[in-house]
């Protein structure tokens, strides 16, 4: 319980208080956070909040009503750039897919919001960091297990599960404390998105044999709309994106402007049941366009350029990191390991991937790479073809020894 934790203290000429920093949204629980904390604990309140390229309001608008709702001291970052290079990114030379479908957009987002949470820790000499997660989620874990693993010394607290900070007194404590923030809004699901997808929850899709209705969406148009096709080029350059249609673009550029084109053509929506970190199984609906889009077009430029042995080794690879930044070890002994090992599997991952946009669907009609590894002559079976087929025979011969010699000695022994 939180009354037991003792919070370290922090001195300001003749000024002492305690100071706990709060990842904050701007939404109404973490605004009431603010205050419930502090009444709770005597501490000052220091919020955090970031632009991970979810939209809506502006970061001045933010902080002021952080400061409006009584935090000591409001920071905001703008983390669009640093989310796409330093989370995005990696994701995409991982073609990371969990359970083969979650591009891991609110796994992504966490550790980038950990690491401001204990820069802004550090900075103001607070003791504690809290959030805004229920108990029943993977942010939670993302949180703290990111936290600690960046600054073992920090205590982590979450009002909403820790000190049964429901919906209901979260309100009733908006309106007795006449805070900034509108208590009759609520929307019917629960979702958190930024540049790389969006994911809702809850509400109606908590039945799953229910479809999710179309107003679940917002990053993507309906599929089923009759649109005519797009086809764009992406570049690479060592697994990164750098030009789209021949025009130089960063990472966070490259994923905007397939949001867009590849979002009108309702492309990147997945709608799962996902295991959670914490042992449920829950439904999931994400729209991820530009995610999908690159994913897509960049395992095809890997298929043309990685030798076999790597590629198959780095399909393993991309399957546990994937599962590790889910389950929050973005900050780990291993998933940095594995990172070396992506980075090092790029280094061909060079050329173009022609990509076509339409009817829900990213497909790949074309590529073309220096690095190439796909050779016409050996491939083709027109007169040009220089693959030696009388090498074959002896191959095949030798390469079923094993499962021959195995037949055979089953046929023998019973
Ligand atoms: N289930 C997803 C994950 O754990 C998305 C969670 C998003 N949170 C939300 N409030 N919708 O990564």
């Amino acid at each position: 319980m939180i009354r037991e934790i003792v919070f370290a203290t922090h001195t300001q000429g003749d000024i002492v208080a305690e100071r706990i920093v709060l990842a904050y949204s701007g939404g109404l629980d973490t605004s009431v956070a603010i205050g419930w904390i502090a009444e709770k604990t005597g501490a000052e309140v220091i919020a955090v909040a970031g632009d991970v390229g979810q939209g809506g309001e502006d970061l001045d608008t933010i902080r002021q009503r952080a400061l409006d709702c009584g935090a000591a001291d409001a920071v905001v970052v703008d983390m669009k750039d640093e989310f796409a290079d330093e989370y995005c990114l990696p994701a995409l030379k991982a073609n990371s897919l969990y359970m083969d479908k979650y591009p891991l957009v609110s796994a992504l987002s966490r550790p980038t919001i950990v690491k401001h949470l204990v820069d802004a820790a550090h900075q103001f000499g607070a003791s504690t960091v809290a959030h805004g997660c229920t108990g029943k989620g993977n942010d939670q874990v993302r949180f703290e297990v990111g936290i600690n693993a960046l600054a073992p010394e920090l205590k982590c607290i979450a009002p909403v599960r820790d000190t049964d900070m429901t919906r209901d007194k979260a309100i009733a404590f908006a309106e007795a404390n006449g805070l900034p923030i509108s208590t009759s809004k609520r929307s019917p699901y629960s979702v958190d998105q930024n540049v790389w997808g969006r994911a809702v929850e809850t509400g109606i899709l908590e039945d799953i044999w229910n479809a999710p209705p179309e107003d679940c969406y917002e990053y993507t148009s309906n599929p089923a709309e009759k649109r005519e096709a797009d086809e764009l080029v992406i570049t690479f350059d060592k697994g990164v994106p750098i030009a789209i249609d021949g025009e130089k673009v960063t990472m966070l550029q490259a994923i905007e402007k397939l949001n867009e084109r590849a979002g009108a053509h309702g492309v990147g929506r997945i709608d799962m049941v996902e295991d959670r970190l914490v042992g449920i199984k829950s439904r999931e609906v994400y729209e991820a366009p530009g995610a999908i889009a690159l994913i897509t077009a960049h395992q095809e430029l890997e298929n043309v350029t990685l030798e076999r042995e790597l590629a198959r080794f780095k399909r393993g690879v991309e399957q546990r990191w994937s599962e590790l930044v889910y389950d929050g070890l973005w900050f780990s002994p291993l998933k940095d390991a594995l990172d070396v090992f992506l980075e090092e599997s790029q280094k061909h991952v060079s050329g173009d991937i022609r990509l076509k946009l339409q009817g829900g669907r990213a497909w790949v009609t074309g590529r073309r790479s220096d690095s190439s590894l796909y050779d016409y002559h050996m491939a083709t079976y027109d007169a040009e073809d220089q693959f030696d087929q009388s090498l074959a025979k002896g191959f095949v011969d030798i390469w079923g020894l094993p499962s021959k010699m195995a037949a055979l000695r089953d046929s023998r022994v019973v």
